[in-house]
């Protein structure tokens, strides 16, 4: 019988796979990730034929073309995301902000709506988003209004494009979207087009939304769960960059376990019941 040796990973090897991964994606490898790290890319050794995490990581960090590096972070990162995810934050999105942000930019005769979520993995949130919006009846006529899915991870991306699911992720999706917004297709329920032509997705790094949007261009900025994984200073760049794409008062949604408080002042927090949501600051 063969013996199948698991490749074990060393504290030098961790620390510059974790730099590597600092340097070109932002994410922060805490040290008790060894484990999580090692389960994740010994298949991808195996299937290169490499027997150390130090050719593995040579074989990332020196390959001429990026495709080794995006399936690595398609390999690390966690995706989990479902439709109607945090049911709290989304009411006070469709019955305060967007209200809100309707009357406001009539009044300033501005009909440009730019919305954004920032590590939307396969597009949940998007459409969830999506689906809101459609169903405020607020922006039906002469609206410039889309939602921008933005994930570091290029197989997610691939799967929010198809707008295709099954399963768990519709675990908290009211009867009434599903039959409205989605139709049976031959692998599950694909999100129908008057939703899918609200969106677009985008394969990038949330540190770096300004290569993808104009100063002072976004109203809000979705960016759930995704920042669990950054280090505190990573996260102020991250949270900086916002405050660049966002109008002056531009809205940021995050999860409910993360919070700017002692990362930055560039936001106001503003407490709903059940959600807070941070605005920009005028006076920064
Ligand atoms: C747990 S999912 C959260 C999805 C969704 N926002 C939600 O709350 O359900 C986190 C996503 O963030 C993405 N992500 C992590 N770091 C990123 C980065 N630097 N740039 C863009 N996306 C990133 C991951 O690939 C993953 O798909």
């Amino acid at each position: 019988m063969e013996i199948v040796r698991k490749p074990v990973i060393k504290p030098e090897e961790f620390r510059l796979i974790s730099e590597f991964v600092a340097e070109t994606f932002g994410l922060s490898l805490d040290a008790d990730k060894e484990g999580y790290l090692t389960a994740r890319i010994s298949p991808r050794l195996r299937d290169l034929g490499l027997t150390t995490f130090a050719e593995y990581y040579n074989h990332l960090k020196f390959a001429p073309s990026a495709e080794e590096r995006l399936r690595f972070i398609s390999l690390i990162t966690n995706n989990e995301t479902y439709f109607f995810r945090e049911q709290s934050q989304l009411q006070v999105f469709a019955e305060t902000v967007i209200p809100a942000l309707r009357d406001r930019k009539l009044r300033n005769g501005d009909r440009k709506i730019r919305i954004v979520s920032a590590g939307c993995s396969s597009g949940e949130e998007v459409y969830t988003l999506a689906m809101l919006i459609l169903e405020s009846g607020n922006f039906i006529w002469n609206w410039d209004l889309s939602i921008t899915g933005i994930d570091i991870d290029p197989q997610a991306i691939e799967k929010a494009k198809a707008g295709v699911y099954n399963g768990r992720v519709f675990q908290s999706t009211p009867g009434q979207y599903l039959e409205r917004y989605f139709r049976t297709s031959a692998d599950g329920l694909q999100v129908r087009e008057n939703i899918r032509s609200m969106t677009s997705f985008v394969q990038g790094n949330l540190l770096n939304l300004d290569t993808i949007f104009s100063e002072q261009e976004v109203d809000i900025i979705f960016c759930r769960n995704a920042l669990i994984y950054f280090s505190a200073e990573t996260m102020r760049r991250a949270i900086e960059g916002f405050a660049g794409v966002l109008t002056r008062d531009g809205l940021l949604f995050l999860g409910h376990s993360e919070s700017l408080s002692r990362i930055t002042n560039l936001f106001r927090p503003l407490h709903f019941p059940g959600a807070i949501i941070y605005e920009v600051r005028d006076d920064y």
